[in-house]
């Protein structure tokens, strides 16, 4: 994005593309960090809005939980299943049996909540031989790239994101019914401030979000497909490949993510801590967001 990389002196970070993420080398999350290392990791999480740790051990769950709590409190998943023991892990489990993966179109994680995850630390423990690759895409630039006259559109107009028709009996196989799930919805502003950076995301996606509030459903559906399309272009990607106990971490304000399936009847597993983010919101600029539209992102 041209933008100057910061120096780190105790982590080793590689960016992964000129636009997105980076590989993060010579820390061990299977340890308590130090105060420098979590400063650091919290400035490259800002900075490169994905991060892969590299050359990793299996973390401990209770280590997992005490990486996620150090930013903050954690978010409990409204339906997918969790580790025996330790509620605050999602356990993300593909077999031959399966007949759904997780995250398989593009979203951002369970931007149906109220207040929708701020970032999500992925393990990968056991890896097809090949395939089962993470995109991810950069929703700051979506939004940067999109021409003048749709940024003043979308400034300050709000979406639906609803999930009945996600989690409705996804993990029956996995022993959740739907009496113990619950299917939550909100609407967010389309764009979105990100609370650390103050730069503007695009916060749609296709998983969740199913309508603009202040259109018609013909206009919202047209705005939609053509913003979903936008935001899904290859130049904004990258796509990971996992080796095992490789470790993600990203930032839901300004990421989607699309997990591939395509190794079936191969096994892909891993644990996932998920930290509680805000109410997302829109703070005005000069680009668009009257005080009007402002108000009703704020109060939806
Ligand atoms: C997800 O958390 O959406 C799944 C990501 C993955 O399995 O790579």
């Amino acid at each position: 994005m041209g933008e100057a990389r910061r120096e780190f002196k105790f982590l080793d970070v590689k960016p992964f593309s000129p636009n997105l993420g980076a590989e993060v080398y010579g820390v061990d999350l299977s340890s308590p960090l130090t105060e420098s290392q979590f400063n650091e990791i919290r400035a490259a999480f800002l900075e490169y809005q994905v991060l892969f740790f590299k050359d990793q051990h299996e973390i401990a769950p209770e280590q997992h939980i005490e990486f996620g709590k150090r930013f903050g409190k954690l978010h409990a998943h409204p339906a997918a299943p969790t580790m025996k023991g330790h509620s605050e892990i999602f356990e993300i489990h593909a077999t031959k049996d399966s007949k759904v993966a997780n995250g398989e179109f593009w979203h951002s994680d369970v931007s149906c909540d109220e207040e929708p995850p701020l970032g999500t630390i992925l393990q990968i423990h056991i890896t097809p031989k090949c395939g089962g690759d993470t995109m991810f895409s950069n929703m700051y630039l979506a939004y940067e790239t999109l021409s003048a006259p749709i940024k003043k559109m979308i400034n300050g107009l709000t979406a639906l994101h609803s999930s009945e028709h996600i989690y409705t009996g996804r993990y029956a196989d996995r022993g959740k019914s739907d009496t113990e799930i619950s299917c939550p919805e909100a609407n967010h502003p389309v764009v979105r401030t990100h609370p650390d950076t103050g730069k503007k995301a695009l916060y749609v996606n296709r998983t969740f979000t199913k309508q603009i509030n202040e259109l018609t459903k013909f206009e919202s559906d047209c705005v939609l497909a053509m913003l979903f399309e936008h935001a899904e272009q290859v130049n904004y990607q990258i796509r990971f490949r996992w080796s095992i106990n490789d470790t993600a971490f990203w930032d839901n304000r300004c990421c989607m993510h699309h997990a591939i399936w395509d190794y079936w009847p191969e096994e892909r597993k891993g644990h996932r801590v998920t930290i509680k983010g805000e109410r997302p919101y829109l703070e005005a600029t000069k680009e668009g967001s009257t005080p009007e539209n402002l108000r009703l992102s704020r109060q939806l």
